[in-house]
């Protein structure tokens, strides 16, 4: 992601500062547009959920777009038995609504090779594949591994693949790049246990570590608001920041991954990454380039500065909880210990809400309010800056009864936007002052909407731009900061709170932040 911020004309003519990047197309950083170029994109898990409910659907709408060259082939792997023709029948049945048959055309040279990623022989039949592509489809001998599988086997399949030749590009080649879906471990050893093995097969920058909130338009859209635009960034600071909020709220269940979500939990399945992530792009100091190098190097430079607690005083400033049954969008749901593959005494947190601080220059002493949890009321992700009051009110106190403090919120999910609330006088003869929203709308300002997360992934992967994925420093870090409360939690404290399904989650969260005489900002 390197264009420059500049400026451009909206339809009322007034002038708007963007980082503006061509939706169907990679940027370089000599400023030129360009398509990947031709490859093999081989997909690991190619019959599981993951593949088919987003990767396949993304590439398919980036083939209808036209964004990529023509010699692009897939290759799925995975223990089901299917033929050539199977796999295609299924991506087939992913075509866009609308489609020009372009997606049907380039399904026709997709390969499918089945066997256990555990059995030798299915790596030299990819080999055979492989080579086999180059010659029929013009992949050119670049590749790019899409691990889309079990995490239990990505160390294996990484070996395996080097073992065979395939961590150097194919004949002719210019690269071979292995996408590396999360979870990156359970905690920090596992991560760098895994990290070690990756590495003895691809360099790191080989590896595109995926966390899909990266590929959000709006969560991209942090990096505009603070370094394309002056009047922000003079009051991001500790001076005018009386604290900060981020929110991931999800009104889903578990749905079907039960099994999986019971080894997670919301603090290894949300916070350690999702979170860190959107925290990182919102408090770190701005990049001297918007390269992957530039901002990288801030992220996990803010990641740094997060204090990490011991996991005593951890305890007193996080919330766990999990959710019984209640009522989401007019609708019964059942209790988290009562989901299919749940353990129906499971103490797995499906909710956390922390207090972190950033212990740099500008954030010193603002407290950070983090919380995510699933079937609360309703889903929204979103990031407030909750401004100081000021320092004196010349209106009677009830004049300003209605009075909040000024916040500027970035809503990342759904309705993506920005709002800015503040004081606004009353009509009226009295002076009453009451809080109003300012609200820019990225559907109504860019009609036609945005493209979903992993086709802007995929197509960054492929083009060989690493800004948006993860280094391996940034989630040791976020490990760290979190290794504490993940021992607090095994030894079972704080005690598991509990809340109703379809409400903002447990009375608890609420205590930790009105310490402070503050208050959630239910979306
Ligand atoms: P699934 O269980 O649905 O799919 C797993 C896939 O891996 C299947 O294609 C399976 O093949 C294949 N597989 C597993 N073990 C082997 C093996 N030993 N040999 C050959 N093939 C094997 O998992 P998901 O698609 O849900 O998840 C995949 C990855 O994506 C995980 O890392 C997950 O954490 C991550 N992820 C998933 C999300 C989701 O919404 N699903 C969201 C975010 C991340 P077969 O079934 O043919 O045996
Ligand atoms: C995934 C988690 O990483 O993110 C899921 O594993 C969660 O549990 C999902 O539901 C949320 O993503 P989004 O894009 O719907 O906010």
């Amino acid at each position: 992601m390197s264009a420059e911020p500049h400026l451009v004309e909206d339809e009322g003519g007034s002038l708007t500062a963007l980082l503006e990047v061509e939706d169907t197309t990679v940027q370089v950083d000599d400023g030129v547009a360009r398509r990947p170029e031709p490859l093999a994109l081989v997909v690991f898990g190619a019959s599981g959920d993951l593949a088919h409910r987003k990767i396949l659907p993304a590439l398919a709408q980036l083939v209808e777009r036209g964004s990529l060259d023509d010699h692009v082939a897939v290759v799925g792997v995975a223990r089901s038995e299917w033929t050539d023709e199977e796999f295609r029948a299924m991506c087939r049945k992913l075509t866009p609504a609308g489609s020009s048959g372009a997606w049907e055309a380039l399904v026709e040279g997709f390969r499918y090779v089945a066997g256990d990623y555990g059995d030798d022989a299915t790596f030299s039949t990819l080999a055979t594949v492989l080579d086999e592509l180059d010659e029929t489809r013009g992949t050119s001998g670049n590749r790019m591994y899409y691990l889309a599988t079990v995490p239990a086997v990505f160390g294996q399949v990484a070996r395996s693949l080097a073992a065979h030749g395939g961590s150097e590009p194919g004949r002719g080649g210019t690269f071979a790049r292995l996408v590396v879906e999360k979870p990156f471990g359970s905690d920090l050893a596992s991560a760098q246990e895994l990290d070690a093995e990756l590495h003895q097969a691809f360099r790191e920058d080989q590896i595109f570590r995926i966390d899909h909130y990266m590929g959000k338009e709006t969560v991209q859209n942090v990096l505009a608001l603070r370094f394309a635009n002056s009047i922000f960034e003079p009051v991001w600071n500790r001076r005018y920041v009386d604290h900060v909020q981020v929110t991931v709220a999800e009104s889903l269940g578990v749905e079907h991954r039960g099994g999986f979500y019971e080894t997670a939990g919301a603090l290894r399945d949300i916070v350690q990454n999702h979170v860190m992530q959107v925290l990182a792009l919102t408090l770190m100091e701005p990049p001297s380039t918007m390269d992957a190098g530039g901002i990288r190097d801030e992220k996990v430079k803010l990641l740094r500065s997060v204090v990490v607690p011991d996991p005593d005083e951890a305890v007193n400033n996080v919330v766990r909880a999990q959710y019984g049954a209640g009522i989401v969008g007019g609708e019964d749901v059942p209790a988290y210990r009562a989901e299919e593959g749940v353990d129906p005494v499971s103490e797995t947190e499906t909710y956390v809400a922390m207090h972190l601080l950033v212990d740099n220059w500008r954030w010193a002493g603002v407290p950070v309010y983090v919380r995510t949890g699933k079937r609360l009321a309703t889903r929204a992700t979103e990031v407030s800056m909750v401004f100081q009051r000021p320092p004196h009110l010349p209106f009677a106190g009830k004049l300003a009864r209605d009075l909040r403090p000024d916040t500027l919120t970035l809503r990342i999910q759904p309705d993506e936007g920005i709002s800015l609330c503040f004081g606004a006088k009353v009509p009226g003869p009295a002076f009453k002052v009451r809080t109003v929203a300012m609200d820019f709308s990225y559907a109504d300002a860019f009609p036609g909407g945005t493209a979903e997360a992993y086709e802007r992934l995929l197509l960054d992967a492929m083009g060989g731009d690493a800004t948006l994925f993860i280094r391996s420093d940034e989630v040791d870090q976020a490990w760290e900061i979190v290794a504490p409360i993940q021992q607090a939690f095994s030894e079972g404290e704080p005690p598991l709170a509990r809340y109703r399904a379809g409400s903002w989650g447990p009375i608890e969260a609420d205590r930790l932040v009105e310490g402070g005489g503050r208050q959630w900002r239910n979306p």
